[in-house]
């Protein structure tokens, strides 16, 4: 008996050093008393401009609004979403980037409860709230529904086919176009050289796109809320980057690298996928708010972590709201009862 209870002890002790951890590790922070003071952030992508703030705070209103109906804070984070992506500045729902083909746009969304609960999309398409569809998967023995069969669930949850391309969604693609056959040095490295013809997976063959022969960027839209109830909820819904064979998935919809909860608080990310998805970064971020870093520290060490690959970060906790970027980011966040915003300055 007193064998077993050794040998488990030292299995205990091998796991928290494979992990990392020591009995001198940093002890989580406490909570305060409830109720708390509700709160939200939210962003437009690393990469927009900082004057679309408006957009984010229009977000951050609606979601306290709904937060001051009752809802539970992952449905006030939704409702916030859903207000970036039916503005067609943003790069999810209207407006999301075109891949590859110039065609096509895959749309990816996520939200967690800090219960743990989770729901995600991948590779949607002609859905106007794939942030809804992503709710809908949090009710089902489901964690992610991909592709044709989230399209169809969609459908099924009253989602009526929709086209989010824009002209401004066409002018980037266009703009992205002349750069591939430009073999411009602006492209990200792993498309310099890369033969996207020979991996071609479009419908359309390569030369109908025009592709026989600023901005690749990926941004996401997020927002996380802080409930009065000591909960939080987080969502987020992009349109990925043009960068992309079909049925690519980025960061957003992977539980732990694009967003995170916890009794702590919530983190969301924007950025290269690819990068956002080998770090776990939301979810280290997470752990490193639950063992007392501000809200402040969190986001910039996640940015830090990844500096200079495009990366930008909020957090919220249960006293703070903090957002970073590697480069301008349009981002609002605010307390409920307090006219004023944290972000940068606004358009009118
Ligand atoms: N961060 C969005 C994406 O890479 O898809």
């Amino acid at each position: 008996m007193m064998r077993g209870v050794c040998a488990g002890v030292l299995v205990f002790l091998c796991a928290c050093q494979s992990r990392g951890e020591s009995k001198d590790a940093p002890r989580p922070a406490a909570l305060p008393a409830l109720p708390w003071r509700a709160a939200a952030v939210a962003h437009g992508g690393v990469g927009s401009p900082p004057d679309r703030s408006d957009g984010c705070r229009k977000a951050v209103d609606v979601a306290l609004a709904t937060l001051a109906q009752g809802a539970d804070p992952v449905d006030a984070a939704v409702a916030g979403v859903r207000v970036l992506e039916d503005d067609p500045r943003f790069n999810a729902g209207t407006g999301a980037r075109l891949r590859l083909d110039g065609k096509t746009a895959q749309l990816d969304a996520a939200v967690m409860t800090s219960a743990g609960r989770f729901g995600a999309v991948a590779a949607l398409e002609n859905v106007r709230h794939p942030v809804q569809v992503a709710r809908a998967v949090m009710d089902t023995p489901h964690l992610l529904l991909v592709g044709e069969g989230a399209t169809a669930f969609a459908r099924a949850m009253g989602e009526a086919p929709y086209d989010v391309t824009t002209d401004e969604s066409r002018a980037k693609w266009q703009d992205l176009r002349r750069k591939l056959l430009a073999h411009d040095p602006s492209l990200p490295e792993g498309w310099r050289d890369f033969d996207y013809r020979r991996a071609w997976n479009f419908q359309a063959a390569a030369a109908e796109a025009g592709l026989d022969p600023e901005d690749a960027g990926t941004d996401t839209v997020g927002v996380a809320v802080r409930g009065a109830d000591g909960r939080f909820g987080v969502a987020l819904s992009t349109g990925g980057t043009s960068l992309t064979l079909r049925g690519r998935v980025g960061d957003v919809p992977i539980l732990g690298a694009g967003l995170y909860a916890g009794p702590h608080g919530a983190v969301a990310a924007t950025g290269t996928g690819e990068r956002i998805l080998e770090a776990s970064l939301a979810r280290r971020s997470y752990d490193r708010l639950a063992a007392g870093a501000t809200a402040a520290a969190t986001a910039k060490g996640a940015v830090d972590e990844l500096r200079g690959k495009d990366i930008g970060v909020i957090v919220i906790s249960a006293r703070e709201l903090a957002a970073d970027a590697d480069r301008p980011m349009a981002w609002a966040g605010r307390e409920e009862g307090s006219g004023e915003y944290t972000g940068p300055a606004a358009s009118p």
